[in-house]
């Protein structure tokens, strides 16, 4: 973890510009329009309680969140605790069935991108053992695990399997989560056939966004996004296989990640790409719209824990949970 990026959020958390209650939410007839017939969109929210959820929540669309941890904040949606690596393990042992009891938490997801080494960086061995003391064990409280979202790169597919290999039958997998960053929704519906089709398991996709990391010409505009959005968005609600989604990102730094894929303002405010998320509009799609062909936009080509991980969360994410870490006595009101 960068220190510096450490306690520039340890700050932030001392003193928030603002409380999650005085953000203006967006006025309600955006929400005329609602589209309310999916309950597969979520938020994937490093956010603590420190920027406001509720924004998100008017359409009804998304009903449900996780926070790469097993930490909820305080919103009335379905949480999703994660054991997001290894570092997590204590703080998920002495909370986790608890927090199950609470939030009448109904699925958890596994560890974050193991097959990356600035991610929860596990061998497939080291992932099956810990699943097996710290996952395995909530079958018996009815929930349902779904297994490590590997990154995108190539490699995370063959990490899956070897990982399933190595469980030799002890990991129960009753869905996939994936993450996909790439500039082409014709790709990430082929993607998603592919794990659906090698896994035979209900997909959860929960990280994407429109970005090329492997050449930083070749960009999405905001207009490539809400097209490739809508496209995503459309598929994986028809889908059957595809029970639930959440986007990267709801937050204000998307951490090298295009920017333009916010769904937030740097205030902190739902934005016009937020507002297309949560339904409350029909987007303005191009007429002639042609998958993977993009006009332009900035980002990187290589994600910041390292070249073709097809990755985004890294320090921010780290830093979001030291904070959490650090503060949770202190600050934190969960149960
Ligand atoms: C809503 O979902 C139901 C059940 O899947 C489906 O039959 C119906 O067509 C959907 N309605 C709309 C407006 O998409
Ligand atoms: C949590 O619940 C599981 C399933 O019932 C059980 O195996 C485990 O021992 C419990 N953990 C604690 C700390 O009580
Ligand atoms: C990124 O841009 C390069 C160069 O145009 C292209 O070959 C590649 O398919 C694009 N997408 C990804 C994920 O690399
Ligand atoms: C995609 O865009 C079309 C045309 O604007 C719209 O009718 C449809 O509802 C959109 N779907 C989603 C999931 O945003
Ligand atoms: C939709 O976006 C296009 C640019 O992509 C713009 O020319 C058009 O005016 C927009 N339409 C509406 C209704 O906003
Ligand atoms: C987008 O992906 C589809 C399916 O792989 C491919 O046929 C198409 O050529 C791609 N578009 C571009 C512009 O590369």
């Amino acid at each position: 973890m960068p220190w510096r990026t450490a306690v520039v959020f340890i700050l932030f958390a001392l003193f928030p510009k603002r409380a999650a209650a005085s953000v203006p939410g967006p006025p309600s007839s955006i929400y005329q329009d609602a589209v309310t017939n999916s309950t597969k969109a979520g938020l994937a929210w490093p956010n603590s309680n420190y920027d406001d959820i509720s924004q998100f929540l008017g359409t009804g669309k998304v009903q449900w969140y996780y926070t790469w941890s097993p930490e909820p904040v305080r919103t009335n949606i379905e949480f999703v605790p994660m054991l997001w690596g290894a570092s997590q393990t204590s703080d998920w042992d002495n909370h986790i069935n608890s927090t199950v009891q609470q939030q009448h938490v109904t699925h958890v997801l596994g560890f974050n991108e193991p097959e990356i080494s600035g991610q929860s960086n596990l061998t497939p061995a080291d992932a099956a053992t810990l699943w097996k003391a710290h996952i395995e064990p909530l079958k018996g409280l009815g929930v349902k695990l779904g297994s490590p979202a590997l990154s995108g790169a190539p490699q995370g597919k063959q990490w899956l399997q070897d990982w399933l290999a190595e469980c030799a039958g002890g990991c129960t997998v009753d869905f996939v989560a994936l993450h996909w960053y790439n500039i082409n929704s014709t790709q990430f519906v082929e993607y998603l056939e592919d794990y659906h089709d090698t896994f035979e398991r209900p997909v959860w996709v929960t990280e994407w966004a429109c970005e090329n990391f492997s050449d930083a010409d070749e960009q999405c505009s905001l207009q490539d996004i809400v097209n490739l959005m809508n496209a995503t968005q459309q598929f994986m609600d028809d889908t059957p296989w595809v029970e639930r989604y959440a986007w990267f990102g709801a937050m204000v730094d998307l951490q090298g990640v295009n920017q333009e894929n916010a769904l937030m303002s740097a205030q902190g405010q739902i934005n016009a790409l937020g507002v297309q998320y949560i339904g409350a509009v029909t987007p303005n799609v191009s007429s002639d719209y042609q998958p993977g062909v993009v006009h332009g936009g900035s980002g990187v080509s290589t994600p910041i824990s390292g070249p073709n991980s097809g990755s985004a969360m890294t320090s921010r994410e780290i830093s979001v949970l030291c904070v959490v870490a650090s503060l949770f006595p202190l600050v934190m009101n969960w149960y």
